[in-house]
């Protein structure tokens, strides 16, 4: 197999954001690959900017990131017991661009919270918004980060094992997807 590109996703900006580095170790768990990242720093959605200019070349750049992938990893921050702005706001906008860019796509949903649950709701809402993207989810084991504060370290590694293995197979799996 030629190398695969990798296109990781986080719902949440902030610069020291924990799903930014629970992606980094599912970009290594993943294996050799060509790793984009996308930005979601994105105009919120509104029909009337829509109409006017037409999708906005900061939305059409994702949508090619997302042609060109291989394979997805997104990683859901959950705020509010749901899905962030961010995030919901860039599938609104993918979901404008003519094409069906993330159809058919294998995807993996993470998420790192620093509630108990690791961001569940939040994990499961992504999940069910991709629904209507016909994109092929990775099924398996959920991989949920709860107290993320806790879990990773300075550098941004995860040492907990049984996350390590969760990644892992998780990850592979979506290799194996592609
Ligand atoms: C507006 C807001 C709402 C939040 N709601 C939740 C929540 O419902 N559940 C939870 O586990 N953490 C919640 N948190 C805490 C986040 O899990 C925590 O800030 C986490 O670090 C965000 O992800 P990030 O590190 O990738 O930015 C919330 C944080 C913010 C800013």
């Amino acid at each position: 197999m030629t190398t695969p590109t990798l296109l990781t996703i986080s719902g949440s900006l902030r610069k020291g954001s924990f799903n930014r580095m629970l992606l980094k170790q599912a970009a290594v768990a993943f294996g050799e690959a060509t790793v984009e990242d996308a930005d979601l720093n994105l105009p919120l959605y509104d029909g009337d900017l829509e109409a006017r200019e037409g999708i906005p070349p900061a939305v059409q750049v994702l949508a090619d990131q997302i042609t060109q992938a291989d394979a997805i990893v997104i990683s859901a921050p959950e705020y509010n017991k749901g899905i962030s702005g961010v995030l919901k706001n860039a599938l609104d906008w993918v979901s404008r661009v003519p094409g069906g860019a993330l159809a058919g796509k294998p995807v993996v949903v993470l998420s790192a919270a620093a509630g108990r649950t690791g961001g569940e709701v939040a994990q499961f809402m992504t999940q069910q918004c991709l629904a209507s993207f016909q994109v092929r989810l990775i099924p398996g084991p959920a991989v949920l980060i709860a107290a993320a504060m806790n879990e990773f370290d300075a550098d941004g590694n995860l040492p907990n094992e049984s996350y390590q293995k969760a990644i892992a197979g998780k990850m592979q799996a979506l290799r194996a997807a592609i």
